[in-house]
């Protein structure tokens, strides 16, 4: 038997969210819609989860004394970590110690921050295809790990996500360059970086696999286009094999079973043909996913909150859909939108804006999301409705 207690009174269900982006936005309007009490923390104040959830904290999440002192004032049933950069080890102690449930569970938060970890479960544990691959923790031992792969190579730090201090490598010349650029961008004390053989695959998926309290079920798999390890398009469903399907699922399957917990995981596969690569795995809901919000009867953070709860779960996709980013394009506070009416006379489109305080030139502010007949149709609408919104600096006009 599942209960929900009134928020904001003594039988209260309090979810808190370690991080409060915008995947962490639409899980918290999910929550609310549920009548749970929603606490969102994240690095800086008025973050998109913020806006919507009964009250937040800004706090420095890779601070273990920090996470410990918002659990302890809060004292929430569950705990859902929205980003990778956390005091993951903090949140292993406080789970073993019963404070809270962490979602999916504490050790795949840490298992996965760590491509390293996550690498190794995948490839040398579970068996499962992967690009070739190798660690390094200096430029010397970078350059002859990637001689041995055999260029090109993909190098990332083992702890970042986004693409963040990624390189594709095409030569032995390009390497010094590679660590430097891995060096900048790391988080972490220890600085090491993986090293992987260029998969030549047909089009990579991301397919998102819902833990929960009746089993596992898969969304259709969703395709996407990344640009500087950054998506900027996702559609769903992608079309691919049955064997390739299967496959995937199979992988998939696996992989989350290790990580356990209930909640939504999305799982980045290549393929080519019939064949799978797995390549990582955010055990949350995924950037392109933000597709099912208008693809499923139920999105991809209806899911994970419904999961997260022990409640039954609804993944059936309901039309071919599409989403696009839509970047800041300048650097500015408190932008304005324009162009609303405009985008939104394209036909079968929706649009998500953040509200984020900060706009940068890449920074994700938006997303427009379509449906249509065809994923063709879609991917057209979604890209003619993100483009039809242009971010303006009032101060500056
Ligand atoms: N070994 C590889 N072979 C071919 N392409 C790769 C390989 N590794 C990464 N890529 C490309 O770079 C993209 C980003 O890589 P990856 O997902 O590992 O990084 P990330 O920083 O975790 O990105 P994100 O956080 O956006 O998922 C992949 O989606 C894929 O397009
Ligand atoms: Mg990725």
């Amino acid at each position: 038997m599942i209960r929900i207690g009134t928020p904001l009174s003594a039988s209260a269900t309090k979810v808190l969210f370690l991080g409060a982006g915008e995947l962490g936005k639409e899980v918290v309007v999910e929550l609310q819609r549920l009548g749970v009490e929603t606490i969102a923390c994240d690095r800086y104040a008025n973050a998109p989860a913020m806006h919507v959830a009964h009250r937040f904290h800004v706090i420095d999440m890779q601070d273990p004394l920090a996470i410990r002192a918002v659990i302890q004032l809060e004292r929430p049933h569950y705990i859902v970590p929205e980003i990778e950069a956390i005091a993951t080890d903090e949140l292993v102690r406080l789970e073993s110690e019963n404070a809270a449930t962490v979602i999916p569970t504490a050790q795949a938060t840490r298992l996965t921050m760590n491509r390293e970890g996550i690498r190794r479960l995948a490839a040398e544990d579970l068996g499962h295809r992967t690009s070739q691959y190798a660690f390094a923790s200096s430029a010397a031992e970078l350059q002859r790990a990637a001689a041995k792969i055999g260029f090109p190579v993909f190098i990332k730090p083992v702890m970042s996500s986004s693409g963040k201090g990624q390189s594709r490598v095409e030569s032995a010349s390009g390497i010094t360059a590679a660590w430097d650029h891995a060096l900048a961008a790391g988080r972490g004390r220890e600085m090491r970086v993986i090293v992987e053989g260029a998969v030549e695959f047909d089009f990579e998926i991301t397919l998102l696999t819902v833990r929960h309290a009746a089993g596992t079920d898969f969304c259709a798999p969703i395709g996407h286009r990344q640009v500087n390890g950054d998506y900027v398009e996702s559609w769903q469903p992608q079309a691919m094999s049955e064997a390739a399907l299967h496959d995937a699922r199979r992988i998939a399957a696996s992989v989350t079973d290790a990580l356990g917990g209930f909640g939504v995981f999305g799982v980045e596969l290549f393929v080519r043909d019939d064949e799978v690569w797995f390549s990582e795995v955010s055990p949350r809901p995924h950037d392109t996913g933000l597709v099912t919000l208008a693809s499923q009867r139920q999105s991809e953070f209806g899911l994970h909150a419904r999961a997260i709860l022990g409640l039954p779960v609804d993944p059936t996709l309901t039309r071919p859909g599409a989403s696009a980013v839509i970047y800041g394009k300048l650097d500015a506070e408190g932008v304005s939108f324009d162009g609303l009416d405009n985008a939104l006379s394209v036909p079968e489109t929706d649009l998500r804006l953040f509200g984020k305080p900060v706009a940068y030139q890449k920074r994700r502010m938006g997303v427009a999301m379509a449906t249509g007949e065809t994923v063709e149709e879609a991917r057209a609408r979604a890209r003619e409705c993100a483009s039809r919104v242009v971010v303006v600096d009032e101060k500056s006009t």
